[in-house]
Protein backbone atom coordinates (compact mmCIF):
# COMPACT_ATOMS: atom_id res chain seq x y z
CA UNK A 1 0.00 0.00 0.00
CA UNK A 2 1.39 3.43 -1.06
CA UNK A 3 0.35 6.92 -2.07
CA UNK A 4 -0.95 5.48 -5.28
CA UNK A 5 -3.14 2.70 -3.69
CA UNK A 6 -7.18 3.72 -4.63
CA UNK A 7 -9.19 4.05 -1.46
CA UNK A 8 -12.52 3.92 0.50
CA UNK A 9 -13.87 7.56 1.33
CA UNK A 10 -17.42 7.38 2.32
CA UNK A 11 -18.75 5.98 -0.80
CA UNK A 12 -16.14 6.85 -3.29
CA UNK A 13 -13.14 4.94 -4.28
CA UNK A 14 -11.05 7.48 -4.82
CA UNK A 15 -8.09 7.15 -7.71
CA UNK A 16 -5.17 7.74 -5.12
CA UNK A 17 -4.20 8.90 -1.51
CA UNK A 18 -2.69 11.70 -2.99
CA UNK A 19 -5.37 14.78 -1.60
CA UNK A 20 -5.15 18.56 -1.95
CA UNK A 21 -5.71 20.19 1.49
CA UNK A 22 -7.22 22.67 2.37
CA UNK A 23 -6.14 25.96 1.12
CA UNK A 24 -7.17 29.85 1.56
CA UNK A 25 -5.92 31.85 -1.56
CA UNK A 26 -8.45 34.68 -1.55
CA UNK A 27 -9.56 34.94 -5.26
CA UNK A 28 -13.37 35.33 -4.22
CA UNK A 29 -12.80 39.07 -4.95
CA UNK A 30 -16.74 39.90 -4.92
CA UNK A 31 -19.20 39.03 -2.19
CA UNK A 32 -17.36 36.11 -1.60
CA UNK A 33 -18.70 34.36 -4.59
CA UNK A 34 -16.57 31.66 -6.43
CA UNK A 35 -15.81 32.35 -9.74
CA UNK A 36 -14.71 31.47 -13.22
CA UNK A 37 -10.44 31.96 -12.36
CA UNK A 38 -11.36 29.54 -8.98
CA UNK A 39 -13.22 26.86 -11.59
CA UNK A 40 -9.59 26.81 -13.28
CA UNK A 41 -7.52 26.76 -10.28
CA UNK A 42 -9.50 23.62 -8.82
CA UNK A 43 -9.98 21.78 -12.31
CA UNK A 44 -6.37 21.79 -12.58
CA UNK A 45 -5.73 19.86 -9.44
CA UNK A 46 -8.73 17.39 -10.38
CA UNK A 47 -6.18 14.31 -10.80
CA UNK A 48 -5.99 14.64 -6.72
CA UNK A 49 -7.33 11.39 -4.90
CA UNK A 50 -9.73 14.06 -2.56
CA UNK A 51 -9.81 17.75 -3.30
CA UNK A 52 -10.65 20.11 0.25
CA UNK A 53 -11.54 23.14 -1.19
CA UNK A 54 -10.66 26.44 0.85
CA UNK A 55 -12.33 27.44 4.38
CA UNK A 56 -15.72 28.40 3.22
CA UNK A 57 -17.72 30.76 5.55
CA UNK A 58 -21.27 29.16 7.06
CA UNK A 59 -22.00 32.54 7.56
CA UNK A 60 -21.19 36.65 7.10
CA UNK A 61 -20.28 36.37 11.03
CA UNK A 62 -17.76 33.29 10.35
CA UNK A 63 -15.36 35.58 7.97
CA UNK A 64 -12.00 36.99 8.74
CA UNK A 65 -10.46 37.36 5.98
CA UNK A 66 -11.33 39.18 3.05
CA UNK A 67 -11.55 37.56 -0.86
CA UNK A 68 -12.57 34.26 0.49
CA UNK A 69 -15.85 32.24 -0.39
CA UNK A 70 -19.09 31.72 1.46
CA UNK A 71 -21.74 28.89 1.14
CA UNK A 72 -24.27 31.07 2.42
CA UNK A 73 -25.85 32.60 -0.57
CA UNK A 74 -27.30 31.37 -3.74
CA UNK A 75 -24.82 32.88 -5.52
CA UNK A 76 -22.05 31.49 -3.30
CA UNK A 77 -24.09 28.03 -4.27
CA UNK A 78 -24.10 28.85 -7.91
CA UNK A 79 -20.12 29.86 -7.81
CA UNK A 80 -19.50 27.02 -6.20
CA UNK A 81 -21.69 24.46 -8.92
CA UNK A 82 -19.51 25.38 -11.74
CA UNK A 83 -15.98 24.11 -9.42
CA UNK A 84 -17.59 20.79 -8.68
CA UNK A 85 -18.78 20.03 -12.39
CA UNK A 86 -15.69 20.81 -13.35
CA UNK A 87 -13.51 18.83 -11.02
CA UNK A 88 -16.59 15.90 -11.62
CA UNK A 89 -15.75 16.08 -15.32
CA UNK A 90 -12.46 15.77 -15.06
CA UNK A 91 -13.04 12.24 -12.72
CA UNK A 92 -11.65 14.17 -9.22
CA UNK A 93 -13.76 14.60 -6.15
CA UNK A 94 -14.13 17.13 -3.64
CA UNK A 95 -15.43 17.90 -0.27
CA UNK A 96 -15.90 21.78 1.06
CA UNK A 97 -14.35 22.82 3.86
CA UNK A 98 -17.03 24.60 6.54
CA UNK A 99 -15.57 27.44 8.28
CA UNK A 100 -16.42 30.11 10.89
CA UNK A 101 -13.34 31.89 12.48
CA UNK A 102 -15.03 33.18 16.18
CA UNK A 103 -12.46 35.43 17.23
CA UNK A 104 -9.72 35.50 14.31
CA UNK A 105 -11.78 38.70 12.74
CA UNK A 106 -12.26 42.49 13.36
CA UNK A 107 -15.46 44.65 13.87
CA UNK A 108 -14.19 45.76 10.46
CA UNK A 109 -15.81 43.08 8.84
CA UNK A 110 -19.38 42.96 10.87
CA UNK A 111 -20.38 46.67 10.61
CA UNK A 112 -18.66 47.54 13.87
CA UNK A 113 -20.20 44.65 15.92
CA UNK A 114 -16.96 42.44 17.64
CA UNK A 115 -16.43 39.17 16.57
CA UNK A 116 -17.80 36.54 18.91
CA UNK A 117 -15.83 33.87 20.46
CA UNK A 118 -16.66 31.13 23.47
CA UNK A 119 -15.13 33.62 25.88
CA UNK A 120 -14.00 37.57 25.72
CA UNK A 121 -10.09 36.28 25.22
CA UNK A 122 -8.42 38.04 23.17
CA UNK A 123 -5.79 36.74 20.87
CA UNK A 124 -2.23 37.81 20.15
CA UNK A 125 -1.24 39.68 17.07
CA UNK A 126 -3.05 40.99 14.40
CA UNK A 127 -5.71 40.50 12.16
CA UNK A 128 -5.64 41.20 8.14
CA UNK A 129 -8.64 43.42 7.20
CA UNK A 130 -9.57 45.63 3.87
CA UNK A 131 -7.95 48.89 6.17
CA UNK A 132 -4.46 46.89 6.67
CA UNK A 133 -3.18 45.25 9.76
CA UNK A 134 -4.98 45.58 13.01
CA UNK A 135 -5.12 44.66 16.66
CA UNK A 136 -7.75 42.04 17.51
CA UNK A 137 -10.43 42.76 19.43
CA UNK A 138 -11.85 41.17 22.61
CA UNK A 139 -14.74 38.86 21.40
CA UNK A 140 -17.76 38.94 22.17
CA UNK A 141 -19.09 35.53 24.46
CA UNK A 142 -21.90 33.44 22.35
CA UNK A 143 -25.06 32.98 24.54
CA UNK A 144 -26.54 29.46 24.43
CA UNK A 145 -28.94 30.60 21.87
CA UNK A 146 -26.76 31.94 19.46
CA UNK A 147 -24.50 28.32 19.92
CA UNK A 148 -27.40 26.94 19.08
CA UNK A 149 -28.35 28.75 16.27
CA UNK A 150 -24.38 28.71 14.95
CA UNK A 151 -25.43 24.32 15.22
CA UNK A 152 -28.21 24.88 12.69
CA UNK A 153 -25.90 27.30 10.30
CA UNK A 154 -23.74 24.50 10.19
CA UNK A 155 -25.98 22.20 9.05
CA UNK A 156 -27.76 24.76 6.28
CA UNK A 157 -24.12 25.42 4.94
CA UNK A 158 -24.12 21.72 5.11
CA UNK A 159 -26.77 21.63 3.11
CA UNK A 160 -26.07 24.03 0.65
CA UNK A 161 -22.81 22.64 -0.04
CA UNK A 162 -24.72 19.37 -0.94
CA UNK A 163 -26.40 21.48 -3.63
CA UNK A 164 -23.77 22.89 -4.89
CA UNK A 165 -22.80 19.22 -6.28
CA UNK A 166 -19.55 18.64 -3.24
CA UNK A 167 -19.49 14.95 -2.78
CA UNK A 168 -19.14 16.05 1.19
CA UNK A 169 -17.87 18.73 4.12
CA UNK A 170 -15.02 18.89 6.08
CA UNK A 171 -15.58 20.30 9.26
CA UNK A 172 -12.88 23.04 10.01
CA UNK A 173 -12.02 22.01 13.73
CA UNK A 174 -8.31 22.87 13.14
CA UNK A 175 -6.15 25.88 13.51
CA UNK A 176 -7.71 28.64 16.26
CA UNK A 177 -10.73 29.07 14.33
CA UNK A 178 -14.59 28.99 16.08
CA UNK A 179 -14.59 25.03 17.01
CA UNK A 180 -10.69 25.27 18.01
CA UNK A 181 -11.20 27.93 20.28
CA UNK A 182 -14.55 25.90 22.16
CA UNK A 183 -12.09 23.02 22.20
CA UNK A 184 -8.99 24.57 24.11
CA UNK A 185 -8.58 25.44 27.60
CA UNK A 186 -6.57 28.52 26.74
CA UNK A 187 -9.70 30.02 24.45
CA UNK A 188 -12.87 29.02 26.46
CA UNK A 189 -13.21 29.45 30.07
CA UNK A 190 -16.90 29.11 29.86
CA UNK A 191 -18.81 27.69 33.03
CA UNK A 192 -21.52 26.49 31.34
CA UNK A 193 -22.47 22.98 29.32
CA UNK A 194 -20.06 24.41 26.53
CA UNK A 195 -17.06 24.95 28.98
CA UNK A 196 -15.18 23.51 31.66
CA UNK A 197 -14.03 19.82 31.42
CA UNK A 198 -13.13 18.13 27.78
CA UNK A 199 -16.54 16.61 27.61
CA UNK A 200 -18.02 20.09 27.60
CA UNK A 201 -15.79 21.68 25.95
CA UNK A 202 -16.22 20.11 22.70
CA UNK A 203 -19.89 19.36 22.76
CA UNK A 204 -20.32 22.35 20.20
CA UNK A 205 -18.29 20.31 17.87
CA UNK A 206 -20.13 16.68 19.00
CA UNK A 207 -23.58 19.40 18.39
CA UNK A 208 -22.25 20.00 15.08
CA UNK A 209 -21.21 16.47 13.71
CA UNK A 210 -24.37 14.81 14.45
CA UNK A 211 -26.82 17.55 13.15
CA UNK A 212 -24.58 17.77 10.02
CA UNK A 213 -24.54 14.04 10.00
CA UNK A 214 -28.24 14.31 10.28
CA UNK A 215 -29.17 15.71 7.15
CA UNK A 216 -26.63 14.71 4.80
CA UNK A 217 -25.25 11.22 6.37
CA UNK A 218 -21.89 10.52 7.84
CA UNK A 219 -19.96 8.78 4.85
CA UNK A 220 -20.33 12.50 3.01
CA UNK A 221 -18.76 14.23 6.28
CA UNK A 222 -15.09 14.90 7.32
CA UNK A 223 -13.31 16.78 10.30
CA UNK A 224 -10.35 18.47 10.28
CA UNK A 225 -8.06 19.03 13.80
CA UNK A 226 -4.68 20.29 14.57
CA UNK A 227 -4.24 18.96 18.03
CA UNK A 228 -0.30 20.37 18.16
CA UNK A 229 -1.03 23.92 16.70
CA UNK A 230 -0.68 26.69 18.29
CA UNK A 231 -1.40 28.86 15.39
CA UNK A 232 -3.76 31.97 15.61
CA UNK A 233 -2.51 32.24 19.66
CA UNK A 234 -4.23 28.40 20.73
CA UNK A 235 -2.65 27.07 24.55
CA UNK A 236 -4.00 24.04 25.95
CA UNK A 237 -3.22 22.25 29.39
CA UNK A 238 -3.01 19.15 27.78
CA UNK A 239 -3.90 18.57 24.57
CA UNK A 240 -2.78 15.37 24.36
CA UNK A 241 -4.89 13.72 26.58
CA UNK A 242 -7.92 16.29 25.36
CA UNK A 243 -7.26 14.94 21.63
CA UNK A 244 -7.12 11.45 22.51
CA UNK A 245 -10.41 11.72 23.97
CA UNK A 246 -11.80 13.59 21.26
CA UNK A 247 -10.60 10.63 18.96
CA UNK A 248 -11.98 7.97 21.09
CA UNK A 249 -15.79 9.58 20.88
CA UNK A 250 -15.17 10.44 16.93
CA UNK A 251 -15.60 6.39 16.78
CA UNK A 252 -19.13 6.63 17.75
CA UNK A 253 -20.04 7.84 14.12
CA UNK A 254 -18.73 6.58 10.99
CA UNK A 255 -17.44 9.60 9.32
CA UNK A 256 -15.86 9.66 5.73
CA UNK A 257 -12.39 10.42 7.06
CA UNK A 258 -10.71 12.43 10.05
CA UNK A 259 -8.00 14.86 8.99
CA UNK A 260 -5.39 15.43 11.32
CA UNK A 261 -2.44 18.03 10.71
CA UNK A 262 0.35 16.58 12.10
CA UNK A 263 3.67 18.79 14.31
CA UNK A 264 5.57 20.56 11.44
CA UNK A 265 9.27 20.43 12.86
CA UNK A 266 10.90 23.72 12.87
CA UNK A 267 7.41 25.38 12.41
CA UNK A 268 6.51 27.80 15.20
CA UNK A 269 2.61 27.02 14.69
CA UNK A 270 3.36 23.88 16.06
CA UNK A 271 6.33 24.22 18.22
CA UNK A 272 4.95 23.29 21.83
CA UNK A 273 2.80 20.54 22.92
CA UNK A 274 3.54 17.93 20.22
CA UNK A 275 0.48 15.89 19.82
CA UNK A 276 1.83 12.35 18.50
CA UNK A 277 0.36 11.05 15.57
CA UNK A 278 0.37 7.14 16.50
CA UNK A 279 -1.35 7.79 19.82
CA UNK A 280 -4.46 9.44 17.71
CA UNK A 281 -3.57 6.92 15.05
CA UNK A 282 -4.33 4.24 18.23
CA UNK A 283 -7.62 5.63 19.44
CA UNK A 284 -9.39 6.70 16.24
CA UNK A 285 -10.40 3.59 14.37
CA UNK A 286 -11.96 4.78 11.13
CA UNK A 287 -9.68 6.37 7.79
CA UNK A 288 -7.45 9.26 8.96
CA UNK A 289 -5.58 11.63 6.76
CA UNK A 290 -2.70 13.03 7.61
CA UNK A 291 -0.98 16.51 6.25
CA UNK A 292 2.41 18.85 7.63
CA UNK A 293 5.24 18.91 5.65
CA UNK A 294 4.93 15.74 3.40
CA UNK A 295 6.85 14.87 0.76
CA UNK A 296 6.46 11.79 -1.64
CA UNK A 297 8.91 9.20 0.56
CA UNK A 298 7.73 10.54 3.80
CA UNK A 299 4.18 10.42 2.45
CA UNK A 300 4.58 6.60 1.14
CA UNK A 301 6.32 5.80 4.20
CA UNK A 302 3.12 6.93 6.79
CA UNK A 303 1.23 4.67 4.87
CA UNK A 304 3.39 2.02 4.63
CA UNK A 305 3.88 1.94 8.74
CA UNK A 306 -0.14 2.24 9.02
CA UNK A 307 0.58 5.82 10.45
CA UNK A 308 -2.36 7.35 8.05
CA UNK A 309 -4.71 5.90 5.37
CA UNK A 310 -3.94 9.11 2.81
CA UNK A 311 -1.73 12.56 2.73
CA UNK A 312 -3.12 15.64 2.33
CA UNK A 313 -0.63 18.01 0.66
CA UNK A 314 -0.44 21.73 0.91
CA UNK A 315 1.80 24.01 -0.40
CA UNK A 316 3.06 20.98 -3.33
CA UNK A 317 -0.72 21.18 -5.14
CA UNK A 318 0.20 25.05 -4.97
CA UNK A 319 2.93 24.84 -7.09
CA UNK A 320 1.99 21.68 -8.83
CA UNK A 321 -1.10 21.69 -10.21
CA UNK A 322 -0.34 17.52 -11.83
CA UNK A 323 1.20 16.63 -8.39
CA UNK A 324 -0.27 12.82 -8.64
CA UNK A 325 1.71 12.76 -12.43
CA UNK A 326 4.78 14.61 -10.99
CA UNK A 327 5.30 11.92 -8.01
CA UNK A 328 4.73 9.20 -10.12
CA UNK A 329 7.09 9.81 -12.56
CA UNK A 330 9.54 11.29 -9.74
CA UNK A 331 9.80 14.63 -11.83
CA UNK A 332 11.28 17.40 -10.59
CA UNK A 333 8.39 19.99 -8.52
CA UNK A 334 7.94 23.48 -8.78
CA UNK A 335 8.20 25.61 -5.69
CA UNK A 336 5.29 27.53 -4.34
CA UNK A 337 5.86 31.59 -4.08
CA UNK A 338 4.48 32.62 -0.49
CA UNK A 339 3.96 36.11 -2.20
CA UNK A 340 1.31 35.16 -4.30
CA UNK A 341 -0.77 33.00 -1.38
CA UNK A 342 -3.28 35.46 -1.19
CA UNK A 343 -3.29 37.94 -4.14
CA UNK A 344 -6.27 38.72 -6.40
CA UNK A 345 -5.50 36.89 -9.69
CA UNK A 346 -3.89 34.26 -11.96
CA UNK A 347 -0.45 34.77 -11.44
CA UNK A 348 1.07 32.08 -8.47
CA UNK A 349 -2.68 30.66 -8.74
CA UNK A 350 -3.52 29.12 -12.22
CA UNK A 351 0.01 29.41 -14.17
CA UNK A 352 2.31 26.77 -12.27
CA UNK A 353 2.99 24.75 -15.42
CA UNK A 354 1.78 21.14 -16.00
CA UNK A 355 4.35 18.43 -16.90
CA UNK A 356 2.46 18.08 -20.39
C1 LIG B 1 -3.22 26.86 4.59
N1 LIG B 1 -3.78 25.95 5.49
C2 LIG B 1 -5.16 25.89 5.64
N2 LIG B 1 -5.74 24.97 6.46
C3 LIG B 1 -7.08 24.83 6.54
O1 LIG B 1 -7.57 23.98 7.27
N3 LIG B 1 -7.90 25.67 5.82
C4 LIG B 1 -7.41 26.64 4.99
O2 LIG B 1 -8.17 27.35 4.33
C5 LIG B 1 -5.98 26.79 4.92
N4 LIG B 1 -5.42 27.77 4.14
C6 LIG B 1 -4.06 27.78 3.91
C7 LIG B 1 -3.52 28.66 2.96
C8 LIG B 1 -2.17 28.62 2.67
C9 LIG B 1 -1.62 29.53 1.61
C10 LIG B 1 -1.33 27.71 3.36
C11 LIG B 1 0.15 27.64 3.02
C12 LIG B 1 -1.84 26.86 4.30
C13 LIG B 1 -2.96 24.88 6.06
C14 LIG B 1 -2.75 23.78 5.02
O3 LIG B 1 -3.95 23.08 4.75
C15 LIG B 1 -1.70 22.74 5.51
O4 LIG B 1 -2.11 22.25 6.75
C16 LIG B 1 -0.31 23.35 5.62
O5 LIG B 1 0.04 24.04 4.43
C17 LIG B 1 0.74 22.26 5.87
O6 LIG B 1 0.76 21.32 4.80
P1 LIG B 1 1.91 21.35 3.68
O7 LIG B 1 1.79 22.63 2.92
O8 LIG B 1 3.23 21.31 4.43
O9 LIG B 1 1.68 20.14 2.83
Amino acid sequence: MNLFSPILIGNHTLKNRIFMAPLTRCRSVEDNIPNDLMVTYYEQRATAGLIITEATQISTQGIGYPCTPGIHTLKQIQGWKKITQAVHDKGGKIFLQLWHVGRISHSLYHDGKLPVAPSAIKPEGEVYTFEGMKEYETPRELTIDEIEELVTKYVIAAKNAIEAGFDGVEIHGANGYLIDQFLRDGSNSREDRYGGNIKNRSRFLFEIIESIIKEIGADKVGLRLSPSGTFNDMTDSDPQKHFTYICNELNKYKLAYLHIIDALEGDIRHGANVVELSVLRKAYKGILITNGAYDKERGNKAIENNLADAVAFGELFISNPDLPERFKTNSQLNKADPETFYTQDEKGYTDYPTLS
